[in-house]
């Protein structure tokens, strides 16, 4: 499937993005580990997270859809999950992938996990290794780095301490899952805070939680059903907002969208570059996730730089963000975000290679890139690798380049963001972005 992007002039109006990916995946796991049944509203209904729900299925948790995005899930409790009968494919989703393993390294059976091409290259031993010394046994290709894997977990997974050599949520996360049946409290330090939406929504399903700056403690012991009001993806909406930024006449609301600090960078480095973000707050949900409408119009943006502590806060927008800086005027430096390499496509390539066939100059580093501004695209046939934020970001290049763009590759838009072209379109007032075979 493909994008034929036009250029336009103008973008107005409202809309919502769908529910958090990884708000999503976390309401599905913890929903399966509690006493009770877990209501979610707003789940994601991209295909990540439905591979979520298929996982905890087949783990024998019972999940009933009431509606879009409401389910109920009867939890199984934290000693109730049983043996998968086949093989779990976790598909394009590195989240279900990892936060998985952790859950099943506290479960003392059998699991066989694998996923699509791009998942089977991504490296998974940033989590066996840690959950190894837990107790779990894990066995798989590239000495377990890699899916498919197999996973054996511990009877009583050891209490640790572990000192994460990366800001990964997802690595936080495996470790505390596995901790919920640890013989003792288990603390997992990072070098820069990573997204907290695990850790707040244990405290919401009644763990006892322990936080700090770039730590955390969480104590064994059972999960309390609950419900969760899942917030709009602000990594969805980011893909508006640039593109409200770029278009000569914007105007556009993205409403109820997740404004956890843990996730807010794109729109500190918005800010920083000129482009003014209003924010309106709504009250969410008691457990802690803070939603807010955000609002962007036209703007003229100059470079800025990105690096640090701000990068695993906004580690899923470089691409977009790398489009927005192309335009500015003077230079953007992104560094420090050697992660970005082992995303669902090595995002610094291909970032530098795709926008280059648009005309766009971009100095690719190991750890980042340096994006000259007051450069233009030009229409061309450019290809996402399979990687959903690489089509996204492209198509929103391609509503401001000189000519029609083509996207190629496009289906994986459906994992994160399956009403992408709708709401452009919407926003456009007419067909901005079609879809073909
Ligand atoms: C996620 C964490 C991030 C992010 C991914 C979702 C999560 O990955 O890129 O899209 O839900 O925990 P890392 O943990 O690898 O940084």
């Amino acid at each position: 499937m493909n994008f034929r992007v036009r250029p336009i002039e103008r973008l107005a109006g409202t809309v919502e993005v769908p529910g958090d990916k990884s708000v999503s995946h976390r309401a599905a796991l913890l929903g399966a580990l509690a006493n009770g049944v877990t209501e979610v509203q707003g789940y994601l209904e991209g295909e990540d997270c439905l591979r979520t729900l298929t996982a905890i299925q087949m783990m024998g948790v019972e999940v009933t859809k009431k509606g879009p995005g409401h389910y109920r899930i009867a939890g199984a409790g934290l000693d109730g999950l049983v043996e998968p009968g086949d093989v779990v494919d976790c598909g394009n989703s590195g989240t279900t992938a990892r936060l998985l393993i952790g859950l099943l390294a506290g479960q003392p059976f059998w699991t066989l996990l694998t996923g699509d091409e791009s998942l089977r290259r991504r490296p998974m031993k940033r989590v066996v290794e840690p959950l190894g010394r837990m107790g779990a046994t894990i066995v798989g290709r590239a000495d377990g780095g890699r899916l498919p894997l197999a996973v054996r977990g511990a009877e009583r997974p050891r209490a640790i301490s572990y000192d994460s050599p990366v800001a990964s949520a997802q690595v936080k996360s495996a470790i505390l899952l596995a901790g919920l049946r640890a013989d003792g409290p288990v603390t997992v330090t990072e070098p820069a805070p990573s997204r907290d939406h695990s850790e707040v929504m244990l405290g919401a399903f009644g763990a006892r939680v322990e936080r700090g700056e770039r730590r955390v403690t969480l104590h064994p012991g059972p999960l309390r059903a609950t419900t969760v009001q899942v917030p709009g993806d602000i990594s969805s909406a980011a893909f508006l907002l640039v593109a409200g930024a770029l278009v000569r006449d914007a105007r556009l609301t993205v409403a109820g969208v997740g404004v956890n600090p843990t996730r807010t960078g794109l729109l500190d480095v918005l800010t920083a570059m000129g482009v003014t973000v209003n924010r309106t707050a709504v009250d969410g949900p008691a457990e802690g996730e803070r939603i807010a409408a955000l609002s962007v119009e036209s703007a003229e943006p100059v470079g800025t730089t990105v690096g640090g502590t701000l990068i695993p806060r906004l580690i899923d927008e470089v691409p977009a963000l790398a489009v927005l800086a192309a335009v500015a005027r003077g230079s953007t430096e992104i560094r420090d975000a050697g992660e970005l390499r082992v995303k669902e496509s090595d995002r610094i390539a291909a970032v530098t290679r795709e926008l280059g066939k648009m005309g766009v100059r971009i100095e690719e580093r190991p750890d980042g890139m340096v994006i000259p501004g007051g450069q233009r695209f030009r229409g061309a046939h450019v290809a996402s690798g399979g990687d959903h934020r690489m089509a996204m970001a492209l198509a929103v290049a391609g509503l401001v380049a000189d000519g029609e763009t083509v996207v190629e590759d496009v289906a994986c838009v459906q994992t994160s963001f399956p009403t992408f072209v709708e709401l452009v379109n919407t926003l456009a007032g007419g067909a901005a972005v079609t879809v073909s075979a």
